[in-house]
């Protein structure tokens, strides 16, 4: 019995999918590198933008040929696109060979599902509630060693404007202090070298607990833990993340001079409007007391395009804060309306090609800034842990720097797993090359 899973979306999917792997191998599955060998073909879904959306309907389109060869073969669906109104009538009418959906939070249920339509394969199984808690407990196929997922909260309370999260994932529902630190624990002494800890808002950990934990004293329990590895953590809200939280990272050399800080937007009206909760001068403050006290750090945010209503100069004040904020990296979007949130009925939605200008800009102007600052690194020894060797080049390995910069170098041994000493040669742009050197 083979499985294979597609996965759409951001970190938290990658770390969902290595759930459903592991809860597939141990009903027997086992991986293939094709999607026409599987008896099983899981499609774990994104819903935040309509183009991943149109994509994974494409492709779910493609599974009526494959079923037509394999009459065995079980279609399943998860993730949050599940969740979303009107989706599952849609996939019963327009996709009836999907066997299983389920949603975000009972993912836990997929070997009942499973078994439910080999007893009898005009079974199907459509639930896609989600449910406090049963993400926990489950078995796990990581994937990605040397590094490791680890959630610490589920869900959103925030209801930005434009996101469609919180309707699809739920409330905040945080994992025990306890919990966490046992699965740390366990991934460093069984060698993954670096541990990201996930939620869509990091920040307001433990606010559910009311027990006072929060995030903070997560992270500095975390940097108690013995051995050489390093933590990151996203996503944080700027309205949320605290001095407290940016003392623990200096003062923990486990944790990573590091910090993902989605703005969204540089105009204080499109800030107001997206319901971001904070103005872009509290923002730039924001970055100033990071990196007073964090020298080096590198700073990544998220930034969209396109907000309903975003004039000339609310996207010229975007692009003011991105030269000043001084990113190392941004993932810019395009505003995707979604269906449900708020920002879907406001007036003076953006035309297409007005958000492919403003697009083009962004990333332009971010370009320029990873590029200098990539030049600043030329010379410098970084400590980058090894990840994997280099596709294109693989007598070349590539990894990261602990600010998140990504380099590749030479290296005379397989160093895949450790923590190399890497100088930085040559800048190109948002890429950096290097050698391995020897430790004094
Ligand atoms: N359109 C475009 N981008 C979006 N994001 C969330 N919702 C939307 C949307 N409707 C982006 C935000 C968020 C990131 C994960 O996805 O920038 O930080
Ligand atoms: Fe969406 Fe805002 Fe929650 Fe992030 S914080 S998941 S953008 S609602």
């Amino acid at each position: 019995m083979i499985y294979y899973i597609n996965t759409y979306g951001c970190q938290m999917n990658i770390h969902e999918s290595e759930k459903l792997a592991g809860m597939l191998e141990e009903l027997g599955y086992t991986p293939c590198a094709e999607e026409k060998d599987a008896d099983i073909i899981l499609f774990n879904t994104c819903c935040i933008r309509e183009t991943a959306e149109q994509k994974i309907y494409g492709h779910i389109g493609t599974m009526k040929k494959l079923k037509l060869n394999n009459k065995n073969l079980i279609v399943a669906l998860c993730g949050c696109m599940t969740q979303q109104e009107g989706v599952q009538s849609a996939i019963r009418s327009r996709y009836p060979y999907v066997d299983i959906v389920l949603g975000t939070g009972n993912i836990s249920m997929l070997p009942e599902a499973i078994n439910k339509v080999r007893a009898n394969r005009k079974n199907k199984v459509f639930d896609e509630s989600y449910i406090k808690g049963s993400e926990d407990a489950m078995p796990l196929t990581r994937t990605s060693a040397p590094n490791a997922w680890v959630n610490i909260i589920y869900g959103c309370n925030n209801f930005c404007s434009y996101c469609i999260v919180p309707y699809v994932r739920g409330r905040e529902r945080s994992r025990s202090m306890s919990d966490i630190v046992a699965e740390v624990k366990k991934l460093v002494a069984e060698g993954y070298k670096e541990i990201t800890l996930l939620g869509q808002n990091v920040n307001s950990y433990g606010n559910d607990l009311g027990d006072g934990t929060n995030f903070s004293k997560l992270l500095n329990e975390i940097g108690k833990i013995e051995g050489k590895f390093r933590v990151r953590f996203m996503s944080s809200h700027p309205k949320d993340l605290t001095q407290d939280v940016i003392d623990a990272v200096r003062n923990n050399k486990n944790i990573c001079n590091s910090i993902h800080l989605p703005v969204q937007s540089g105009s204080n009206d499109v800030l107001r409007r997206m319901n971001r909760r904070y103005t872009r001068e509290r923002y730039l403050e924001q970055i100033r007391a990071i990196r007073e006290s964090l020298p080096d750090v590198g700073i990544t945010t998220d930034i969209m395009v396109g907000f309903p209503g975003e004039t000339e100069q609310d996207f010229q004040d975007t692009l003011d804060l991105v030269r000043q904020a001084e990113y190392s990296s941004a993932f810019c979007f395009i505003y995707s309306r979604r269906k449900g949130t708020p920002a879907y009925s406001m007036e003076n939605q953006i035309p297409y090609v007005e958000k492919q200008r403003r697009i083009q800009l962004l990333l332009k102007t971010q370009n320029e800034i990873t590029k200098k600052l990539s030049s600043q690194m030329q010379g410098k020894v970084y400590e980058v842990l090894a990840e994997d060797i280099n596709p294109k080049y693989p007598d070349t390995y590539c990894g990261r720097t602990e600010n998140g910069r990504l380099v590749n170098f030479r290296c005379d041994f397989n160093p895949v797993g450790q923590f190399v000493n890497v100088v930085v040669e040559q800048a190109r742009s948002a890429t950096l090359w290097g050698r391995a050197v020897k430790e004094d």
